[in-house]
């Protein structure tokens, strides 16, 4: 086996969802009403460019949807959002999701994805919340709310303490501010429901929804240098 070979297969399930995440830059977070449109929503997000989602767990639908979505997509980046207990990080594992995102930081949640070899983005936005979550193991952070817990200042002012932390910055993420939150070296990629929201995915207008996905990519694309490597 070549180096390169024998690298990629050491490489852990949780690294590779995250370096995935990175390449992609931006994270579609959907909140899905009906299960039967998530098939639609994917084919639309994959046109933009971005073959991955973060369903969450707010409508009764969403596991459901996920569930499909993964048997279907297999290599897909498709995770679970709003995992806020134990029990959904197990149901969630369970139907073979590639990363649980909380709102906040659960120790239980961040140790057992760690133990299953899942990612976990454990929400964060505070300096101890920061310290309580690296204590538990998690590698990548949710930071969130973004922009009611300071934006693109209260993460400049986390990497002074935490230069090596990483961030997924989500919530008020948006067309406009993009560009502002991929600048940052601690920024590993930006969330957010701008790019799919439940009114377009209920309206059936997937076009739009791959149009902003194309946009955002291209911000993407402009921040870092073309890459686009999704391996
Ligand atoms: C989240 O779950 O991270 C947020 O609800 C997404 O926030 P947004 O709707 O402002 O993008």
């Amino acid at each position: 086996m070549s180096d390169a070979a024998t690298s990629i297969s050491r490489e852990s399930r949780a690294t590779r969802s995250a370096r995935r995440l990175g390449h992609l830059g931006i994270l579609p977070i959907v909140e899905i009403d009906d299960a039967r449109q998530g098939e639609d929503l994917f084919e639309a997000l994959c046109e933009g460019g971005v073959p991955a989602a973060e369903i969450t767990l707010r409508t009764p639908e969403g596991a459901l949807a996920l569930e499909r979505l993964i048997t279907l997509h297999p290599d897909a980046l498709l995770g679970a959002g709003t995992v806020r207990s134990l029990e959904d990080a197990r149901r969630m594992i369970d139907i073979g999701v590639s990363f649980l995102v909380s709102p906040g930081t659960d120790e239980e949640v961040v140790v057992y994805g760690v133990e299953r070899d899942v990612l976990v983005l454990p929400g964060v936005s505070t300096p101890s919340e920061v310290m309580r979550a690296r204590k538990s193991g998690a590698t990548l952070l949710k930071f969130f709310p973004a922009e009611a817990a300071g934006g693109v200042e209260m993460l400049k002012a986390l990497a002074g303490p935490f230069p090596e932390v990483a961030f997924v910055p989500t919530g008020g993420i948006s067309e406009g501010n993009l560009a502002s939150y991929l600048r940052l070296a601690t920024v590993v990629a930006c969330g957010g429901s701008w790019l799919a929201p439940r009114e377009l995915i209920n309206a059936g207008r997937f076009e739009e929804i791959s149009e902003r996905t194309r946009r955002a990519k291209a911000i993407v694309e402009e921040e870092r240098g073309g890459r686009d490597d999704n391996s």
